[in-house]
């Protein structure tokens, strides 16, 4: 701290307080009001401000506004004389560093500025170690602090130039498609398309040639050619997202384009040579939908070459709060508020939440709280009711020192049975096999357990 700005409207005080900051090796200038304070800030830059509370026209209170709403970090320290004590502790509710009463001695006055001091040292060097944590935590687009995300990142870095084809897998809601997107970010072919397509989105029978492209009259509605997403990838990278629910038909063809760099459209009589960097994303456990004969074994092998799986946020809690208050302060600037956060209650509830949406459900979650939020921080009442509720019924179990295994093996059970309901949407035969029991045991379960669907 260098420059001082002396702000006050009697000018003896003006020149004793300039005259001793001076002997001490301060640059000093000094102002007699808030708006002539305002002019020099600008050409002076002053380290810290020392000002009177009132004064004619603009006072100190004013002038601490006016800089704290230009967002200036300027320490402020306010001068009040007896009687005006009331609003020196206005001036620093409002942010001012500190206030001295008036009359002072140069002393009192030195000290402050050497604690404002080492105070601004501590917070300079506080966000440096922040941005630091940060530039760490932050690959493209994702953010995460987790040894696992670390090295996924990694892999990520170090695979981008190449052409082979990845797998990336992992719940929903995991960020798939961000690290798709930032292995084509990472590579040399980030000035080329990056296309994604979600292949259990499109019919089946449009599918074909939305990958591949037609021409004109290959078929009924085929009124004029049409370029496939392969083709309008070229040069750049194709995501073929939700590889699981590809049909077999296509998943036939789509082998052969791996393997041949080539397409054709349909009605088309020509092969067509393409250079598509090929990814391919799935929340599906593909080598079981292989063995259940879903997924053909020769095409899992071919985009499996480079296998990355992305954990579900429950098993990388430490992420929970980066991402909270990442989403905070990018939702600030969306709607224009102001929260600081959230609350101790409430981060206990998001932490201890097993977040089955992953990071797209964190993201709405605090989406939504910020629209309803009360108060400057989140409390456990912005949360919804899943969240708040949330006491995982095992752990529960488990914690009433419950000995039995048959008990403690129904309360499993039953939980496991109605994922797997979920999961299925109802389906009872898929629900059957995925958790390995008889259909007739299912439905004896479903009603012994009293789950309705
Ligand atoms: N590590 C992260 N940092 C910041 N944002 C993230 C992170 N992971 C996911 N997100 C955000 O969460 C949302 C879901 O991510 P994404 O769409 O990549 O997931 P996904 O695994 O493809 O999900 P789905 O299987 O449902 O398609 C997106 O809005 C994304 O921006
Ligand atoms: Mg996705």
């Amino acid at each position: 701290m260098k420059r001082i700005l002396v702000v006050d409207d009697e000018e003896n005080l003006r020149l004793v307080v300039r005259s001793f900051l001076r002997r001490a090796g301060y640059e000093v200038e000094v102002a007699a009001g808030g708006e002539e304070a305002l002019a020099l800030i600008e050409s002076f830059g002053p380290d810290a401000i020392l000002t009177d509370v009132r004064m004619p026209k603009m006072g100190g209170l004013d002038l601490l506004a006016t800089l704290k709403a230009k967002g200036s970090e300027i320490t402020v320290i306010v001068m009040s004389a007896y009687g005006s004590i009331d609003l020196a502790i206005e001036a620093i509710k409002a942010g001012a560093y500190d206030y001295i009463p008036k009359p002072f001695k140069a002393e009192e006055v030195l000290l402050t500025l050497k604690k404002a001091e080492e105070r601004e040292s501590l917070r300079r060097e506080n966000r440096a170690l922040k941005q630091e944590i940060h530039k760490k935590a932050q690959f493209e687009e994702l953010l995460s602090k987790s040894p696992a995300m670390q090295n996924i990142f990694k892999t990520v870095a170090k695979i981008a130039d190449f052409k082979t084809t990845a797998l990336i897998t992992g719940e929903s809601g995991v960020g798939k498609e961000l690290i798709a997107r930032a292995i084509h970010a990472r590579s040399n072919r980030k000035s080329q398309p990056f296309i994604a397509v979600n292949c259990g989105a499109i019919p089946e029978n449009l599918l074909e040639s939305e990958l591949f492209g037609h021409k004109r009259g290959a078929f009924t509605d085929a009124s004029s050619d049409r370029t496939g997403l392969f083709e309008q990838a070229t040069g750049g990278t194709l995501l073929l997202d939700e590889i699981g629910e590809l049909p077999l038909a296509l998943q036939v063809k789509l082998l052969r384009v791996l393997q041949e760099e080539t397409i054709r459209p349909l009605g088309d009589t020509r092969d067509l040579k393409i250079d598509v960097r090929i990814l391919a994303a799935t929340h599906r456990d593909l080598s079981a939908e292989t063995k259940a004969g879903r997924f053909r074994e020769d095409l899992f092998y071919r985009i499996n070459v480079l296998p990355i799986h992305i954990p579900p946020l429950r098993d990388r809690k430490e992420d929970i709060t980066l991402l909270v208050d990442h989403f905070i302060a990018r939702n600030n600037l969306r709607f224009a508020t102001n929260l600081r956060g959230v609350d101790a209650e409430a981060r206990k509830l998001l932490i201890e939440y097993s977040w089955p949406g992953n990071v797209r459900e964190l993201e709405n979650t605090i989406e939504r709280a910020m629209v309803l939020a009360e108060h400057d921080v989140l409390t456990a009442e912005d949360l919804p009711e899943r969240i708040r509720d949330a006491k995982d019924p095992v752990q529960l179990h488990l914690m009433s020192g419950e000995l039995s295994i048959k008990k403690t093996s129904r309360v499993v059970e039953e939980i496991l049975i109605r994922r797997a309901l979920t999961k299925t949407k109802g389906n009872r035969t898929r629900a059957a096999e995925v958790l390995e029991i008889s259909h007739r045991a299912l439905l004896y379960k479903i009603k012994e357990y009293a789950i309705d669907l």
